[in-house]
């Protein structure tokens, strides 16, 4: 079984998704970390992220095994992430774990933007999860504010717009719903709401392939 979740950030899948993989016993991989990997590489090793080749190659060497939430989720790294998601061949070193990823038995959980459209194009299960760029730029300043840190709410609102362009905008693979994706639109929905609507969905497509 493969499950793929996609939408912009903040959005609340990668909390949908880890909910998700515990309740099925299923695998998870947040593809997101993969690009901030690739990119604090680069960065610690004070290397350019504009020389596509370099960044390839630092892609090559992601360990899947390694990634670390807590170190990978800061600011600077997840601008770095989304410049270099635009080169192609970063894309294709890194979209090439994904999928052996996705073969993991019982089953996987992958949330990012480009699965079900372009890495796991026939997963029985895809959700698009999406929130206004308002409720989503409060959900990540409530997040950074109840963590003890200080945050500025505008600031953050343009990030996320900033962001969204970047990630639709691109050409290769940008962020969008597959055709048959299930839109779960969070704007208004608590994350307890949002899984037990992915939960109908899942336990549908479960019954069909039995
Ligand atoms: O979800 P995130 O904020 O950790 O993602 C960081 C960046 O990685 C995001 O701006 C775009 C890129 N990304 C991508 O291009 N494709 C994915 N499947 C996941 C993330």
């Amino acid at each position: 079984m493969i499950i793929a979740i996609d939408g912009p950030a903040a959005a609340g899948k990668g909390t949908l998704a880890r909910r998700i993989a515990e309740a099925y016993g299923y695998h998870h991989l947040d593809t997101g970390l993969t690009y901030r990997a690739t990119a604090k590489a680069l960065l610690d090793a004070g290397l350019p992220l504009d020389d596509e080749a370099i960044a390839e190659g630092m892609a090559r060497k992601v360990d899947l095994a390694g990634l670390d939430r807590a170190v990978l989720s800061r600011h600077e790294i997840g601008e770095a992430a989304s410049k270099i998601a635009v080169m192609p061949t970063v894309r294709t070193a890194l979209r090439e774990m994904q999928q052996k990823f996705a073969q993991k038995e019982p089953g996987a959980v992958l949330d990012g933007r480009d699965i079900g459209t372009v890495v796991c194009p026939d997963a029985p299960v895809k959700l698009y999860v999406t929130a206004s760029a308002e409720v989503r730029a409060k959900r990540r300043y409530e997040e950074i504010v109840e963590a003890g840190g200080s945050a500025d709410y505008d600031a953050i609102f343009e990030d996320v717009k900033r962001r969204d362009e970047r990630d639709m905008g691109r050409t290769d693979s940008p962020l969008k719903p597959a055709e048959d994706a299930h839109l779960l639109d969070t704007s208004e929905m608590s994350i307890e709401a949002a899984f037990q609507t992915a939960k109908s969905i899942i336990d549908a497509a479960l019954s069909r392939n039995a």
